[in-house]
């Protein structure tokens, strides 16, 4: 078995190991596997019951790192989430006590039910892998990546993500309803066998947080990705921007997000070069929530999908995609 084999395997044992817990959307795990590869911030999206937070959890234990989850209500403050300096009687000054977000992952379920203020204390660790904490700024241990989920916005008592946090979301995913009535009475039947409340405790990790982080080198840098490809995306990404119904389009940011994950999928599927298919099944999770349409459009019924369909169905796929033998050699 070559290595590409040995590390798609691996991958596969990660969505095997969740859906012992979580029934059903194969390529939706696949998804979300390949955007923590990709050292990716992931949003769910979805009304509750559907199983984000037994998702999350899922992912989180089948990996041999530090997660913290951390339920956002309306009254969790900045600093529950990254602490605070607290003073220290026997020693007499003030300590430094770190929250939850010191880990490698954090489950930040239903994020949208605490205020702005309170989600834009993540933005920095984010995007920079850091915290400052009253003036002092200290570093966030690789991996570290979000895994947040959330109630659709017009649920009762949501503040929605400013656009700023949301771009910080390498992928937007929603869980969806059971595909099928035996997938659904599937769920059922676990329940039945489980006896328990978290079936996720169960779950034993099978990868060390340092092969996750030497999975995530990889796909950064050993798959290669084609200049045709890299041209694909920015028509993808400026064909959103240019669109008469859209009043903010993705930002390069949105780019990024595509190319990185699509580079996690082709280490997943055993290759180490990046085809179409790879760009094309990210399209929507890693662009719609980049763009914004204009209120008119809205109110008509539009949805940011739509619009990344018509576009994505404009731009013509790409069919050199391959490096030459030379290119090959010399990488
Ligand atoms: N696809 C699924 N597979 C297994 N269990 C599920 C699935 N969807 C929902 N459930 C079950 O439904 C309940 C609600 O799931 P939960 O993760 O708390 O939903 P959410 O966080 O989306 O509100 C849990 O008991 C969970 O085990
Ligand atoms: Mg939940």
């Amino acid at each position: 078995m070559t290595t590409l084999e040995r590390e798609a395997k691996l991958c596969d044992k990660i969505v095997e190991t969740i859906s012992t817990t979580f029934v059903g959307k194969r390529t939706m795990i696949r998804k979300m596997v390949a955007g923590a590869l990709a050292s990716g911030h992931i949003l769910f999206e979805d009304y509750p019951g559907l199983g984000k937070t037994l998702l999350v959890k899922a992912f989180a234990r089948s990996i041999g790192v530090n997660f913290n989850r951390v339920q956002f209500t309306p009254d969790v403050l900045p600093g529950d989430i990254l602490g605070t300096r607290i003073w220290d009687q026997k020693a007499s000054n003030f300590k430094l006590s770190k929250g939850p977000i010191f880990t490698n992952i954090l489950l930040a379920d239903e994020i949208n039910r605490s205020p702005p203020k309170t989600q834009s204390a993540l933005l920095e660790a984010m995007e920079e892998h850091q915290v400052t904490i009253e003036g002092e700024t200290l570093k966030l241990e690789a991996p570290f990546f979000v895994l947040a989920t959330q109630n659709p916005i017009e649920q009762e008592g949501t503040y929605p993500l400013p656009e700023a946090q949301l771009d910080r979301f390498m992928l937007k995913m929603s869980t969806g309803y059971p595909e099928n009535e035996q997938l659904e009475a599937e769920i059922l039947n676990r329940r039945i066998s489980w006896q328990k409340d978290d079936p996720t405790t169960e779950i034993r990790p099978l990868i060390s947080g340092a092969s996750f982080r030497d999975l995530q080198k990889m796909a950064e840098t050993k798959v290669f990705i084609h200049k045709e490809l890299l041209l694909y995306i920015s028509k993808l990404v400026r064909g959103l921007r240019a669109h008469p119904k859209v009043q903010v389009g993705p930002s390069p940011r949105g780019g990024l997000a595509l190319l990185k994950a699509s580079r996690a999928m082709a280490l997943m599927n055993g290759r180490d070069y990046v085809s179409p298919d790879d760009v094309k099944t990210f399209v929507y999770e890693c662009l719609s929530h980049r763009t914004l349409l204009a209120v008119e459009h809205v109110l008509d019924g539009l949805t940011s999908p739509d619009v990344v369909r018509e576009v994505l169905q404009s731009v013509p796929v790409p069919t050199r995609f391959l490096e030459t033998p030379a290119q090959a050699r010399a990488r």
